[in-house]
This record gives structure tokens, sequence and C-alpha cells, in this order.
């Protein structure tokens, strides 16, 4: 088979680690493969920025809607983030014309995600998402084709990495919300402006996602019920602790006689529970379903390797030909929704 030539939009943290994976495991990807999966052109913002890769001998794009056009790409690869300017304007440039897309925007695929599937579908081509929810863990695939026919009822979790690592450290040291935050973004778990992940829009943008895959149908962020841990002091995390609880920042998401109820708030979880254990960076997804009654995948949800690496699935299964199943969104009408009471889960 030819090589797949991929073409990636974005050089921070995710890009940069990708491409380093691209470049040091390619020869390993290709005997796995049977094909070649090789970065040949990138766009960012700064050529000349150190990020201990060398992007000498690829072709480079200021445009990103450029790229994702171009002719020497068989795969475009968007890890700009935001919700719209040039990482819509470039999906939707390459799904219009028939070409793969893999994405790790959140942002994007909670505003537009059920309408650039459905660009992919009309175009017979395909949209891969793995690394927008979760960071590391498979739960889009699992989701899609491990779960089969069951019916979800429920779907909850920690799905912010920089959240559930300041919890932790509060919980465990006598350190400011301030600092722990600040270290969180010299990890390169924080979003670019990390007010999204403190304040629990980044959660929401992947429960609307989780949502729309466990539901089947379209449900806006703005519709789900938003409070961030900015305001939680350590007095509240050792009283809770007193109490036998831990906080985590959780969203949930279930079915109920009235409609899907959507909500992310910092949530008391009883210590000793399988949610509760899942500390510092780590994710996890917990899911009910009427034959397999509660499933938990947890794991590292933040950050350039385990990001990288869902990516990097999704470009296999592309590389290998495998399609994903269609979306399943019946149409753009909105579940009822109802306001949640704030409660446990
Ligand atoms: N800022 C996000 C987090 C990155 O902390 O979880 C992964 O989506």
């Amino acid at each position: 088979l030819a090589p797949l030539r991929v073409g990636v939009a974005g050089l921070g943290n995710v890009g940069a680690t990708l491409v380093r994976i691209l470049q040091k495991d390619g020869a390993d990807l290709k005997r796995k493969l049977g094909r070649q999966l090789e970065v040949v052109a990138v766009a960012a913002r700064s050529r000349s920025r150190d990020r201990g890769i060398d992007i000498s001998g690829l072709q480079w794009f200021d445009d990103p809607v450029a790229l994702a056009k171009s002719d020497g790409i068989d795969l475009f690869v968007e890890l700009i983030g935001g919700e719209d300017g040039p990482a819509f304007a470039a999906v939707k440039a390459a799904l219009e014309i028939g070409r793969p897309v893999v994405t790790a925007n959140k942002a994007l695929l909670a505003k537009h995600g059920v309408a650039l599937a459905k660009l992919a579908e009309e175009s017979g081509t395909q949209l891969g998402f793995e690394a927008a929810v979760a960071g590391g863990i498979p739960v889009i695939k699992t989701l899609r084709e491990g779960l089969g026919s069951a019916r979800i009822a429920k779907v909850f979790g920690i799905m912010n990495g920089t959240c559930n690592y300041i919890l932790t450290r509060m919980g465990n040291e006598d350190i400011s919300f301030a600092d722990c935050l600040k270290d969180a973004q010299a990890l390169g778990y924080a979003e670019a402006d990390p007010t999204f992940d403190v304040e629990g829009f980044d959660t929401a943008h992947k429960l609307s996602i989780l949502s729309t895959l466990c539901f089947g149908y379209e449900i806006a962020p703005e519709k789900i019920r938003v409070e961030g841990i900015s305001r939680i002091t350590q007095q509240d995390i050792r009283v809770a602790a007193d109490l036998g609880y831990k906080i985590k920042l959780l969203g949930i998401a279930q079915r109920t006689e009235h409609g899907i109820e959507q909500r992310v708030h910092p949530t008391f979880v009883p210590r000793g529970s399988a949610i509760a254990g899942v500390d510092g960076v780590m994710n996890a997804v917990a899911l009910e379903t009427d034959h397999v009654h509660e499933l938990l995948l947890a794991g590292p949800g933040a950050g350039g390797p385990p990001t990288a690496s869902s990516v990097l699935s999704d470009m296999l299964d592309i590389a290998r030909g495998t399609k994903v199943p269609p979306l399943g969104v019946p149409s753009a009408e909105l579940m009822p929704y109802v306001e949640a009471p704030m409660r446990a889960h």
C-alpha cells in the first residue's frame, strides 16, 4: 500500500508529541500496518519556535485551510483548538473534498460535531475524534463499537485532567488552587485559556459529545448546567473528607422520564468508590447500560502522549480502511431539557 501522507495543523503540546511519535516509531507502525504513516506537511502559528522536533523536511503552511485542501496529503489532523476560526474552516474544507480528518478538538465538536459528522458521511469520508474526550481512554471506540445495541441509561465521569489534578493535590498537600493551576499549565494539561478547565466548560464540551453518542440526539453544551471548581477551598475538601467523601468535578448525563438531564459540578463521591480512587491527571468515564450494569473506563485524561496516542489510534483506523459506524443522529432537533436540581449523582 502507498504511504498515507498526513498533514498536521497545530504544533502545540499534542501536535508536537504526535509528530515526535511518528518520526520515532514510524518503522514499527509500518510493520504493524503494512503501510507507512508519514507526516509530510504541517501548519502552525510560528515556524521557528523550538518544539524539540525536526520539521525542516516537512512542507510548511501558514494557513491551515490551505494545508487541509492540499493535494499533497491523504489525511488531515486538526490540533489547533477553538470552536470556530481556523480549526472549523480547515476541518470543513477537508471534509468537503472527501478527505478524512482526525481531531482532538472538543470545543469544535461540541458546537459543530453533528454537522461535521453529517458532512463526513455525505462526502463518504471519516471524522475521527477519539482524542477529544478523556485523553488516552478509548471511550469513543467503546461507545461506537464495544457496546453494540446496549441502551445507555447514564454516563458520568471525571473528564478534565486539570481539575482532577488540582482537586487531588489540594486534598493531599497544603497548596493553593492558584499554585496547582500554574503547575497543571506547566505540565501541559490545561487549555490555552484555563478558564475552560476550571469553570467546567471543557467538561461540558466533552459531556455533550458523549451525550450525543449515548443518547442519539444533538445535545448542545449551552443546555448543560455548569459549575466549576474555582471556588473550592481546602476547607471544603477537608469537610468532605471528614464526612467520608472526596470532591470530584463530574459531568453527568442520564435519561429521565422528562428527557436527558445533564450537569457538570463539583460532586461529593464516597471515599472507597471506584470513581473516588481516580486521582491526579486521570479521567474516568462510567457507563450504565441495560446489559452491562456499570462499566468504568479510567486512564490518563490529558497531556501530550495520551492524547497523541488517541489521535494515532484514529489515524491507524483510517490507514487500515476501517469504517466507523455513522453517528446515528436522527435530526438537529433537541431533546427536551430539564433543569437539574443540584444533588449527588
Ligand atoms: N485541558 C484538558 C484537561 C485537556 O485538562 O483535561 C484534555 O482534554
